[in-house]
């Protein structure tokens, strides 16, 4: 039996898509335990003439929904607006469902996460108005691509254009608060605001065509919530912060089929993901230096892997037989990540009636 860490791990099996499928039957190469102790938490896979078994917080097979999915995570969202730093990611082979499970598609029931936990954040701090609470919510968006950090938000920002002059230099206090310099931060108010900005962030967004996804996802996409809330009749203050991010699938260069930019795109993707994937075996073998600083992935990721936050992986996986070898790395990846042990989720608060801490924010 695995040790467990306190990164949750959530597991998540596309189903066959029409056209990969369409020539009759694909063999399953994947099937869940039965066993009472695994239910809705293992995963077996068959590579090459033999069973891995694995198990995780939670998987969520072919068939489970956009609703299915959501319910398991709404606690967690939630807890953003009480003072917590929380982050959820997915990670996975190029089409294997990332920006289906973070963004979704247009209409009710395709919706992601990302769209859903916004509407549950501010139905919720609607709710908490009555109790006193006041909320105060700024939004950003940004992508790396191949190693760069571009403001998804930047006004007048079109398609492939660099703004001149910026830094966006990554800063992490001693708090563990993230800023990056010259990244626009947008107050938002509604669910109709996010909804604008997350249009305008996915157009933005570089995209592609590889062999093995109409629609690649060519950067690394980190919306991030920072929140703000106080309640005048208790005095209490409290700053949470969501950080959703959907990761450039990996893929064997072999595989895509890419050539000059896409190569390069490629490349770098991979680099970034393999800094990810050091990052998460030294923290796994509780190393004194975690290589944070490889990469502008781990450096901006570093208080959701390495510090007081509430972590979700999401792993996405294909369930066709001719990706059985990266399916296998994928989910060999998410158990590690499953085993790491980070430090303890604290709420950032402060209170103003006691004067020790008055001017500055505390954790408990
Ligand atoms: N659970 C699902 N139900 C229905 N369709 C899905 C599901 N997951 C993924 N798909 C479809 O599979 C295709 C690939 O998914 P998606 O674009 O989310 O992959 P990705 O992991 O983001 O890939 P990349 O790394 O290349 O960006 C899309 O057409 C998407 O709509
Ligand atoms: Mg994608």
């Amino acid at each position: 039996q695995e040790l467990k860490g306190n990164i949750r791990v959530f597991c998540r099996v596309r189903p066959f898509l029409s056209d990969t499928d369409s020539n009759g039957q694909e063999e399953a190469i994947i099937s869940y335990p039965s066993s009472v102790e695994n239910a809705g938490r293992g995963i077996d896979l068959m590579n090459q003439g033999q069973k891995c078994s694995f198990s995780y917080d939670k998987v969520f097979d072919h068939s489970a929904s956009q609703d299915d999915v959501f319910v398991e995570m709404s606690q967690l969202v939630q807890s953003a607006l009480d003072g917590y730093k929380v982050c959820i990611f997915a990670y996975g082979q190029t089409g294997s469902g990332k920006t289906y499970t973070m963004m979704g598609k247009p209409g009710r029931d395709q919706k992601g996460i990302i769209p859903r936990s916004l509407e549950q954040i501010f139905k919720t701090s609607q709710s908490l108005e009555s109790q006193g609470w006041k909320y105060c919510m700024q939004a950003s968006m940004l992508e790396i691509y191949n190693e760069t950090i571009r403001d998804l938000l930047a006004p007048g920002r079109s398609s492939s254009e660099m703004p001149g002059g910026k830094q966006y230099t990554i800063k992490h206090d001693s708090q563990g608060n993230t800023t990056v310099s010259d990244l626009t931060t947008t107050n938002v108010f509604s669910t109709a605001d996010v909804t604008s900005l997350l249009e305008k962030a996915s157009h933005s967004r570089s995209v592609g065509k590889t062999q093995m996804n109409e629609q690649s996802s060519r950067s690394h996409f980190v919306f991030t919530l920072k929140i703000f809330g106080s309640n005048e009749s208790t005095g209490q203050q409290v700053q949470g912060v969501l950080n959703l991010i959907d990761l450039a699938g990996s893929e064997r260069l072999t595989k895509s089929g890419a050539t000059g930019e896409r190569l390069k795109e490629t490349q770098a993707i991979n680099k970034s993901l393999s800094a990810l994937s050091d990052v998460i075996f030294a923290i796994a073998k509780n190393d004194d230096h975690v290589p944070f600083r490889n990469s502008k992935l781990t450096y901006l990721l570093q208080p959701c892997l390495g510090g007081d936050s509430k972590t979700l992986m999401f792993v996405n996986v294909s369930p066709e037989a001719s990706s059985a070898g990266e399916t296998l790395c994928s989910l060999r990846f998410a158990s590690r990540v499953n085993a790491c042990e980070i430090g303890v989720a604290r709420r950032q608060t402060q209170s103003k009636s006691s004067s020790d801490n008055s001017n500055r924010l505390s954790y408990g």
